[in-house]
């Protein structure tokens, strides 16, 4: 009996261990106040994007939580209301399944907020389906709809200057090939999904990559980052026989919401990281990425196709 209790005392403590030392993850230490500044981060209503808006409420800046689900989002506004004590936080309408939506709150932005200083594209899906405008729905939202948006804002963040994008990808896009000959496949089966995510995760890196190149010279400075395995709804949609085994793997080994926000938190506050603009972060740190996330022709294609897609070239 004795020895079954020291067994369990050990492994008990080995896992603390692991969890602080490995998984937990490292926390953003600044303490840079956005009173005055304004703040935008899509999908904010949940997940790492709220705990990410909360802190960025602590520190005083104007929120925008731009999501598609009006009831989620009100909850999610009342919620960082009361716990950071700042009534400055908004819900604007913004679905990126949708181009049209994009447009429409992009328009609606510009009309009523003077300044942006750092646009958090954060929302992000893993499910089948098509959006609107006929793209796999993984790509449309992960992907193109923040391209879209991102393009829109971007004279308002020159304007607003000193200001950053950051751009939530994911350490998946290691697994992903960009393949311009079929950027759009439906995603229907299991490992087509799977491959669609980490593409349209790519394509965030890649997608910020080129962004730098242009913004070079305006004091905009743009970041992607992975934010660490985190236990949010994002697994919601996995089909039956994985959750049996995931679920506990991810209560087990994966990093709270809070702990996952910590690098976005980090690339839109830290200072003196400018210089690292259009590299990808994880665990609060910038980090190499492989060689096909850093092609530069790969990424300058890749804008190209966007624009068209997204209907700013013709
Ligand atoms: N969790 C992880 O382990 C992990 C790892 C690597 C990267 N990431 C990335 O982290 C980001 C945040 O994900 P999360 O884990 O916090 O997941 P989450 O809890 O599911 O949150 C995702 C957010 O995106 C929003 N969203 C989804 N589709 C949208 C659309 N069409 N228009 C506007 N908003 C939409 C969701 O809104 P609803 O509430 O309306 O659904 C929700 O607010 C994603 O980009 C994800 O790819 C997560």
């Amino acid at each position: 009996m004795v020895s079954y209790i020291v067994a369990a005392a050990i492994l008990v403590a080995l896992y603390i261990l692991t969890y602080y030392n490995f998984l937990k993850g490292a926390r953003c230490r600044s303490d840079t106040c956005l009173r005055g500044k304004t703040v935008i981060v899509t999908g904010g209503n949940a997940g790492i994007g709220k705990e990410t808006a909360l802190d960025m409420a602590r520190r005083g800046a104007r929120v925008i939580l731009a999501c598609r689900n009006k009831e989620r989002a009100e909850a999610a506004v009342f919620d960082i209301r009361k716990k950071s004590g700042n009534n400055q936080v908004i819900f604007m309408q913004l679905d990126l399944a949708s181009l049209k939506s994009v447009r429409a709150f992009a328009e609606n932005f510009l009309k009523s907020e003077p300044q942006l200083h750092v646009l958090i594209n954060n929302a992000g899906i893993g499910m089948h389906g098509k959006t609107a405008d006929g793209f796999n729905l993984v790509w449309g939202v992960n992907h193109l709809g923040h391209f879209l948006l991102t393009r829109l804002l971007l004279d308002r963040l020159k304007l607003s200057a000193p200001s950053r994008i950051v751009t939530v990808a994911s350490t998946m896009y290691r697994f992903a090939k960009i393949d311009f000959s079929n950027l759009n496949p439906p995603g229907e089966n299991f490992s087509q999904q799977m491959q669609n995510y980490c593409c349209s995760k790519l394509s965030n890196i890649l997608f910020v990559r080129e962004l730098a190149n242009c913004l070079e010279g305006t004091n905009v400075t743009c970041y992607s980052l992975h934010p660490g395995a985190v236990k949010t709804d994002i697994f919601r949609t996995l089909k039956w026989w994985m959750k049996v085994f995931c679920i506990p793997v991810i209560a087990l080994f994966f990093r709270s919401p809070v702990d996952g926000a910590q690098t976005s938190i980090y690339c839109a506050v830290q200072e003196g990281i400018e210089k690292f603009s259009g590299r990808y972060f994880a665990d609060c740190k910038v980090e190499e990425v492989l060689p096909h996330a850093r092609d530069d022709a790969v990424a300058r294609k890749l804008w190209e196709v966007s624009e068209r897609m997204v209907g700013l070239s013709s």
